[in-house]
Order: structure tokens, then sequence, then C-alpha cells
């Protein structure tokens, strides 16, 4: 097992170490794992190609450090603890042995349909075991998955499923959310429908039982996974080898696909969620996050698993049958560290005390926070109301890229403060610069956020376009991986993460490209021009906000704004659709014909006072207007 720290001096002397001698530190981490040929070199690395190597020339399986090193010691220990979304219906468990067998014989189902190492497997399914035995058995086999989170559009899944030439798609016949049944594979046959000629079977996880249409590609999950063996040996794959690829928005263009290797990987999520959620051997541990995005790679599967730890899996909503539904859980496991997003914690809030004071909630010791900040309001409610202000809160700050936390308290050794992820973890070098670069030193400053030194899970590439990845991450800065993030040093050093700088919006703990919404937006055929830019909302944290300017034969606004919406559900997927939507006859534009969008997130957020000097303008007489019809 890695390292956990247990005091606040052995946090300060470890990072010290983990900052003088990288490479001595995370050899060490990297030997508590099993390897089948250790490696020549630790790091070999440069920020300007990029071209990063962790444990040179290793060899390993992720899968036999997640399940096969613990089945002796821990084998009748539950690894798995799933919680259905409906209420009454039995949670599941699955231990180390059976997780064991049951990945084993779904890497034997994945090779019998000619899934080999590199191969690449969409997933489109909602939180249930299947998910997360069909990602590790991928990783078990060498092929790469790419889970897709399963509120995307047929549409958005045809992107993804194309980018990745994808062989296979595992999905599910219906997801349960909440009170609704949702029709999943029927998404799958659109989306293929939309040419992904990559795709040569698509299997199908019996989940509610409902029809569905069957197609040639179409194999029932039960009838390719239940006859196989329970024995599947581990592919040995290179540290550097890709073991996911996971699309995430940026400011430009579509989603990229992000690119984690297999060693660096490992040694870090072990290594971070032991430290993060101080996790002891007896613990239940919940992160309520989805699959679908990396939080749910990282600590609902990876992490936990590669620590031999009982990690629960919900597939329900928040608020079903009722707002009271996750202290429920809590209560009924027992759950010692929570693990949730900030946008949940305030829609919780506001529908009252009540839903939370019901319950026993004297298990719980560590409370986690991620996705976006966490404002001060929802900070102190989640300390008083849900961890009774006994359980420290770990404001992680992190992202798709970083693979893993980098900056949060470490609870009960490092202070927290509220709406501060506070203190980079051992082997994290962030740095803040002004626009130019420069470093700022000293406390008490605010600037751009970097890192100038690797980590074992940083980004390796954006898959297929090796180029975005260096301009993206890696050009903004020489010799830096600039994060898109702005943040603010305190007087005492802790940092604190203020948002954004670039144009991705966070909805929810979502990320969105207001690019891509844009570019959702334009495929109406009577819009001539758009602009989408965030604004504060107060449970999502920020919401959508479109400005549009459409041709001469509107007649029916009211109609035309339904449009909007349904083309960016159709587009995207409902988690992008806008919270306001506005029609302009014009959008603000500098001289160069670049859109004002400062002004625009002004009016958006209902700040119009002061706009500065418009004066500049190519066409000021539009602020005018956009201030008039401002939703806000
Ligand atoms: C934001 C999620 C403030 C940030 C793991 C980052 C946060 C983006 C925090 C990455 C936090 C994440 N405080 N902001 N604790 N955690 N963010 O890729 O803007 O979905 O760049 O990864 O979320 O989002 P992603």
């Amino acid at each position: 097992m890695p390292l956990q720290i247990k005091s606040l001096d052995e946090y300060k002397s470890v990072y010290q170490r983990s900052v003088d001698d990288p490479e001595g530190f995370w050899a060490e981490q990297a030997e508590t794992f099993n390897w089948s040929k250790k490696w020549d070199k630790v790091l070999d690395w440069n920020f300007r190609e990029p071209d990063i190597n962790w444990f040179v020339g290793g060899k390993t399986n992720i899968t036999e450090n997640a399940l096969d090193r613990h089945l002796e010691t821990r084998g009748d220990k539950v690894a798995i603890l799933w919680e259905p979304n409906d209420p009454n219906a039995p949670s599941k468990t699955y231990t180390y042995k059976e997780l064991h067998a049951e990945v084993c014989k779904a890497a034997n189902a994945l090779k019998a349909n000619g899934i080999g190492k590199g191969d690449r497997v969409c997933f489109y399914m909602p939180m249930v075991p299947e998910l997360a035995i069909g990602v590790l058995a991928c990783a078990r086999i060498g092929a790469i998955h790419s889970v897709v989170f399963a509120g995307f559009s047929a549409t958005a899944l045809a992107d993804r499923i194309k980018d990745a030439t994808c062989k296979m798609v595992i999905c599910s016949d219906y997801n349960h959310r909440g009170a609704k049944n949702i029709p999943v594979k029927k998404v799958v046959d659109d989306a293929l429908a939309m040419g992904c000629e990559s795709i040569e079977t698509v299997l199908v996880h019996k989940n509610t039982g409902e029809d569905v249409a069957w197609n040639d590609v179409d194999k029932w999950w039960h009838d390719e996974v239940d006859g196989q063996s329970t024995d599947c040996p581990a592919e040995q794959m290179d540290s550097e080898d890709t073991l996911f690829i996971l699309y995430t928005s940026g400011s430009t263009g579509k989603p990229k696909g992000v690119v984690h290797t297999v060693g660096g990987y490992m040694v870090y999520t072990a290594f971070s969620f032991k430290n993060v959620f101080q996790y002891q051997e007896d613990d239940i541990y919940w992160c309520t996050a989805d699959i679908g995005w990396i939080t749910g790679h990282s600590y609902i599967i990876y992490g936990p698993l590669l620590a031999g730890a009982t990690t629960m899996m919900f597939e329900g909503v928040p608020t079903y049958p009722d707002a009271g539904r996750f202290w429920q859980v809590c209560e009924k496991h027992k759950v010692n560290q929570f693990y949730t997003a900030p946008t949940a914690i305030r829609a919780l809030m506001a529908y009252g005390d009540e839903f939370v004071e019901k319950y026993d909630l004297s298990s719980l010791r560590v409370l986690g926070s991620v996705g976006e900040p966490i404002n001060e309001e929802a900070w102190n409610w989640y300390n008083e109301k849900v961890g009774k202000g006994n359980c420290p809160i770990a404001d992680t700050w992190w992202q798709t890229e970083t693979g893993g936390i980098l900056i949060s308290p470490l609870p009960g050794i490092t202070d927290t403060k509220p709406c501060y992820a506070s203190y980079p973890l051992p082997g994290v070098q962030p740095i803040l610069v002004d626009p130019d670069g420069n470093e700022l030193t000293g406390n008490d400053v605010e600037g751009l956020l970097c890192m100038k030194f690797p980590w074992p899970s940083i980004i390796r590439t954006t898959y297929g376009d090796h180029e975005r990845c260096r301009q993206v991450y890696f050009s903004t800065f020489q010799d830096m991986y600039f994060t898109g993030d702005g943040a603010r040093r305190d007087k005492d050093g802790r940092l604190r993460i203020i948002g954004r700088v670039d144009d991705v919006i966070n909805v929810s703990g979502h990320r969105m490209g207001t690019a891509e919404v844009e570019n959702a937006i334009n495929e109406h055929p009577q819009v001539v021009e758009s602009a989408v830019v965030g604004f504060p909302h107060e449970i999502k944290g920020q919401g959508i906000y479109a400005y549009i300017i459409p041709s001469d034969d509107i007649v029916d606004e009211d109609q035309f704004i339904k449009e909007i919406r349904a083309v960016v559900t159709k587009e995207i997927g409902p988690i992008a659709k806008p919270d306001q939507v506005q029609v302009v006859p014009g959008l603000p534009k500098t001289r160069s014909g670049k859109i004002m969008r400062r002004i625009l997130r002004k009016v958006a957020s209902g700040d119009a006072s002061n706009l500065g000097d418009i004066s500049t303008l190519l066409n000021p007489e539009v602020v005018e207007a956009v201030k008039k019809g401002a939703k806000a």
C-alpha cells in the first residue's frame, strides 16, 4: 500500500521530500504495487512536446493490483457495495473474490467477441455493478475503455464513438432514474444510425427488462458473460500503455479525449485516495459521482479498489424518493467517507434541514467536495448539518486531465477553511502566474494556476490529436501545465480556486464549453449567430445564458426558444440546455469582429450598470438592446 500520512509534521516532511526527490518518492510508492517487470527509469519528461513517461519500461496490470493482490488478505471483504435507485429494492455486494470472478468472466466475454489489447470499448450505462465490472474487464485484457455519461444525447455519443473508433458499445436496456425509466439502448441505436461503422458488437445488459428493438450487432450481456470461465490471465501492460479515454469539454471545438495510462494513474489514484479520505481498513466509502465522469473513474473504481476499500456505487438520484435519500443511505450503510459535489449540497440544502436531521449520520468521519468551487454557505451547511462539526471537509480540486486530486486538505491533518482547497498533495507543485507567465511569489496573491512539475496521473495526450494537447495545456506558458483555472493564495499560503478563466463553464459540476453549446444552437436553421456565457446560479453554480440573433422570419419567440432548447438537448444532452435564452438584434463586437463576452457576462449576471468603456466597439448601439432584453 502507498504511504498514508498521519500528521502535519509528516505531511510537511513528505511534501518537501516529494519536491526535492520526486523520483525517489514516487518509486517508493510504486514499489508497493505488483509489477511483472520493474521500471528502468522512474520519470522521463518534457512539457514542451509534451512527452511524459512514468515508471518507464515497467509492466503491470491495474486489475491485478485492484483485485488479485487483495484476494489473500481481503478476499471476503466487500469490494463493491451497490445501492439501487429503488429504496425498497435490496442492495447488492461483491466481495473481492466475487468481483475478481465477475471481471474475469466479462473479460473472457470481451475476448470471445474479438476485443483485444488496444481496442476501444465504449460504455453507455447506468450506475450498475456491470459498469464497473465491464470497465475492469477492459483493463484486464488491455482494451481501452471510453465511458460516456448516459445523459449525453445520441449525437454526442456518436461523436465520441467515432472519435475513438470504438469496436464495441456496452449499454443497458433502460436506466432507472428516480421515478422514471430511461430508454438507453434506444439512444445507442440512434447513435449507430449516425454511422458508427467501427462498431462490431453492442453488448446489452438487461437492467429493467423492458422491450427493446434488436439489431444484428446486438448481444445480451448475460448470454455472453454468464457461461465464461472465472479465470482470465491479466494482460501485462506497459506503464505507458493507454488505460482509458475520457471525453471532456474545452474552450474550443468538440470535446477531446483525455488519455490516461496504466502505471502513473494506478500509483497516483491509490495514493491520493488513501490520503485524502484517510481510509481505514473497515471503512465504508461512498462517492456519489457518476462513473461517466473522471471522479467516478478515479474515486469509485480505481483508487478505492487499488487501496482494498469497500466502495459504494449508487444507482439513484439525491432527491428520490425524497431529498433525504443521501442521508438515508449513509445511515443504512454506516458510511464513513462521503464525497459529493457542491451542486448536490446546495440543492439539498434548499429542501430544508429536516431531511438531513432525520437520520443518524454518526458514522461519518470525512466529507469531500469536488467539481466546482464550494461557496461558504454550502460549506457551512455541509460542515454543520451533515458533519455535525466533527468531520473535516476535503475540498478537492482536480480535473479530468489531472487524473487524481491535486489540491486538498488532508482531513484531520492539515487545517480547513471554507472555499479553500488549500494545500497541494505530495508530488504536486502548483504555481500562480500573471498573464505573461511571471511567477507570483509570496502570499496574498491571485493569478493563473499552473503546475511546474509532472505528477504520475497527468494527461498524456488527447486521443488522436497530440497537437491539441500541447496547445491547450502546455503552450500558454512555457514548461508549465496550464489548468485553465484562476486561484488565489491567502496570507497563510492556502489556495482558493476561483474558477475557469477560459470559455469553459461549470454547470452543476459538469464542464461545458461555450463554443460547444453555440455550435449546437447554430444547428437551428433560424439562428444567424449565437453567444453563450455562464452566469451565477444559486443551485447549479453556473447557469447557461444564450444570446441569439435569429433570422428575420421568427414569428413566435417563445416557440423559437423552445426549439433552441430542444436542439441543444438533441446535439449534446439535457445538461447543456440553456437556462436563459435572449433574442438579440446583434452581439457586441470589437472592431476586429470578436464578440465582447465580458459585456455579455455582466448583463447575464444582472450587473449591467457598469460595462466599462464600450466606445471602442464596432456596434455600441446593440449594447442598449442587449441590456433592455436581459433575462437576469
Ligand atoms: C473545477 C472534476 C473549485 C475547476 C474533478 C476545474 C473545482 C474543473 C474544484 C475540472 C474545486 C474541480 N474547487 N473548482 N474543489 N474541483 N473544479 O474535468 O474549474 O470535470 O478546472 O474534473 O472543475 O472539471 P472536471
